[in-house]
């Protein structure tokens, strides 16, 4: 248990990840990055767990960034090697279960792009989001340039970068970035409610599911169509097809139990 990072084990197979500098703004530094890549090596191990809820401590910041403080006086190869160790974002993205972003205030620049790398994002109508660095002389490194346009376009991607203006959760929701807002106060009620829904389903689905999705951003459509008829028939020698089916033909509930 790492004092900057808390991880719950909640009902439903959903465990929440909060990142825990809320006097900082909840801002990355590397004692989080490393944080989180240990909680999601142990989570990928727990069978109990098949979806992760990742949000920021108290109310005013998801995550405000990288943390600053490390960049004066870096220098670039250190830099590069403390990116390429801990580029959480990847680790997210790549992470076999869903990963949900509970967007609960400041979504900035690193922030965005940690919520970016989640699969479904869900913020309260209260939260900013934007891609302030170049208003420090630099540009996104954890994948702003290239997951933002994927999400919402060349254009409000451009927009967005190049102004390092905030944009409020409603105007996320408009362009793509955000995929539900809701009140401020119902944030953590709808997020869990969405987690829960996951957490129902078969593990061994959801992560093929999550895959195949992810590999139409890089496979043109005939290869993502075979990509996606491998995993199908795959799913076909799992216990829990047949429990899901079964399940509809008997007119109850699946019980999925991962294998
Ligand atoms: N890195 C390091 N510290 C950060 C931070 C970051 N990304 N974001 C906020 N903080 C710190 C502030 O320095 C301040 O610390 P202090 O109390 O020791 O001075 C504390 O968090 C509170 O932030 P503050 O700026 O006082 O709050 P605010 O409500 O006036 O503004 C923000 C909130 C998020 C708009 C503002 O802090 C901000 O612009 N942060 C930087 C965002 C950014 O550029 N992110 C991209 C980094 S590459």
């Amino acid at each position: 248990m790492s004092d900057v990072l808390t991880t719950e084990k909640l009902d439903g197979h959903v465990a929440l990840l909060t990142v825990n500098r809320p006097d900082k703004m909840n801002a990355l530094n590397g004692e989080v990055r490393c944080a989180i890549t240990g909680a999601l090596d142990e989570l990928k191990e727990d069978d109990d767990v098949r979806v992760v809820v990742l949000t920021g401590a108290g109310d005013k910041a998801f995550v405000a960034g990288a943390d600053i403080g490390e960049f004066r006086d870096a220098r670039p190869v250190e830099q590069y090697r403390s990116m390429q160790a801990g580029d959480i974002y990847s680790r997210v993205e790549e992470f076999p279960k869903p990963v949900i972003a509970m967007i609960n205030g400041y979504c900035l620049g690193g922030g965005c792009e940690l919520a970016m790398a989640c699969d479904i994002r869900v913020a309260a109508e209260s939260a900013r989001l934007g891609q302030p660095e170049i208003n420090l002389g630099i540009i996104p490194g954890g994948g702003g340039t290239q997951r933002l346009p994927r999400l919402v376009g060349e254009g409000q991607a451009m927009r967005m970068v190049l102004t390092g203006e905030q944009i409020s959760a409603e105007r996320a929701g408009e362009i793509g970035l955000v995929d539900q807002v809701t009140e401020d106060e119902r944030l953590r009620e709808e997020s869990m409610e969405l987690a829960r829904t996951i957490g129902d389903k078969s593990p061994v689905a959801l992560q093929a599911a999550k895959e195949s999705i992810l590999a139409s951003r890089r496979m043109p459509l005939d290869q993502g169509l075979k990509f996606e008829r491998g995993w199908f028939s795959l799913l076909f020698s799992t216990d829990d097809k047949e429990e899901g089916v079964s399940a509809f033909l008997e007119k109850r509930e699946a019980e999925f139990e991962g294998r």
